[in-house]
């Protein structure tokens, strides 16, 4: 089958490396991809939402299947488009229909569909310009600190956690005055949920669904979980607290409400939904959906898969998900990402990387990494994932930090703490 999967991080790197490993991948290509998925299959210089040359390229190469890793498209519509046009319309496209979308491109309607289908999660309300002193007088009936969500796509910078209610009422003022452009124009406030977060991933084909390794991620730029929130500094897979039956409640709770509301709203949805849970006192609570893969949770989760990705990924696509096969690697999987200097904040790019040559026991997916006269050099704010398995997470910690460290670049900065808040759960 000839594959092409659409996006250029660590995630999409992940997801290259086992869609490659399929006897059944005659062809992979990557669009836009990076340096480390060139390796891996075929990068074609093409945007993941410039729909129209996806649809060229599709016919031209004939692609049996899209897979889409990052929301953008997803929000966009890539799967209503491929349905709606005639010439690609027998192509599946790994990933929810835009209305299923709307869980990640619309915070209000996802809080909306979790109240309808009776899903834990954070009492809420949602206001516009138009009603801001409900929003004021809703923020009064809330406990310290108060958390504010645009409603729309903020690049990962939408959630604002306030102390004080005075901060939380300018910054909703700010909100709605457009601080995230159209994003912010209608806002969710919620009550402030207190536990430890993880993420669960859901593969569905609308009929039946299979649960995928577990997996927690670490957000803030510096140890100890402080400073600026981070699109995640590194991984692991299991977690600790995800038992049994944390995760029969996650199961009965969550997936089945979940799965059973697409349904019975008719929205179509063949592709992966990330549940971003928090445990309070051992109750699974839903803080967010996201209509894909996780970064860098997907540098975790699919080494963890044992079996065939591209056949459960058929599986979807013809709604058969039920009759293929999903095991799991026993072994835990780490990764620690390694960034640029100065990220999340302004960093420089085109540093020559080396040192990736002598890493011997751990796999490297590039998240932004590109090449350069013959040098392999830094693209982005995160740079490599090293992610590593291991009888143990320490094991696997260890062995991500050992390869860490064969790595370097001028500015290079990892944070040297992952997974060792669970030590001791
Ligand atoms: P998001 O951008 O939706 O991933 O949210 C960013 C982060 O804000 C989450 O990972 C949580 O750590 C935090 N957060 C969001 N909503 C809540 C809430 N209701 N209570 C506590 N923390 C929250
Ligand atoms: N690691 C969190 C995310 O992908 O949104």
């Amino acid at each position: 089958m000839n594959i092409l999967l659409l996006g250029s991080g660590g995630r999409e790197c992940a997801i290259a490396w086992k869609l490659a490993q399929s006897p059944r991948t005659d062809n992979l290509y990557i669009a836009p991809g990076n340096a480390g998925t060139a390796s891996l299959g075929k990068n074609i210089n093409m945007s993941a939402t410039d729909f129209d040359a996806i649809a060229q390229f599709c016919i031209d190469n004939a692609i049996n299947m899209v897979v889409v890793g990052p929301e953008d498209p997803l929000v966009k519509g890539i799967y209503d488009y491929f349905a709606q046009t005639p010439a690609i319309s027998h192509i599946p496209v790994i990933g929810p229909s835009k209305a299923g979308a709307q869980l990640e491109g619309s915070k209000d309607f996802a809080k909306a569909f979790m109240m309808r289908h009776n899903i834990p999660t954070a009492r809420y309300r949602s206001f516009t310009a138009d009603n801001i002193e409900e929003g004021y007088a809703f923020l009064e009936t809330l406990k310290a600190p108060y958390v504010l969500k645009a409603d729309g796509l903020a690049a990962g910078k939408g959630v604002l956690i306030l102390p004080t209610l005075d901060e939380a009422k300018s910054e909703l003022r700010a909100m709605l005055d457009g601080m995230f452009g159209g994003a912010s124009a209608t806002v969710v406030i919620e009550e402030f949920l207190s536990g430890i977060e993880c993420s669960v991933f859901v593969l569905t084909d609308s009929v039946s669904y299979k649960i995928l390794p577990v997996a927690k991620d670490y957000k803030r730029i510096g140890e100890g979980d402080t400073g600026l929130n981070t699109g995640g500094m590194g991984a692991v897979s299991p977690v600790p607290f995800a038992d049994e039956t944390f995760m029969h409640k996650v199961e009965q709770r969550i997936v089945i409400p979940t799965i059973e509301g697409l349904k019975a709203e008719k929205i179509d949805y063949r592709g992966f939904i990330f549940l971003g849970l928090i445990n309070v006192e051992g109750e699974p609570m839903v803080i967010e959906y996201n209509v894909r893969m996780g970064d860098p949770e997907t540098e975790v989760v699919m080494p963890r898969i044992a079996s065939d990705l591209v056949d459960m990924l058929e599986g979807v696509a013809t709604q058969t998900l039920a009759n293929r096969n999903l095991e799991i690697d026993e072994r835990a999987a780490c990764t620690v990402m390694l960034v640029s200097g100065g990220y999340p904040g302004s960093y420089e790019k085109g540093k020559v990387i080396t040192g990736l040559d002598k890493v011997e026991n751990s796999i490297l997916f590039h998240a932004g990494t590109a090449e350069k006269d013959g040098n392999i050099v830094t693209s982005g704010g995160r740079v490599i994932a090293v992610t590593s398995y291991g009888a143990t997470r320490r094991e696997a910690l260890d062995t991500s930090y050992n390869s860490a460290s064969l790595i370097e670049w001028e500015g290079k900065y990892n944070r040297r703490d992952i997974g060792n808040d669970l030590e001791n759960l």
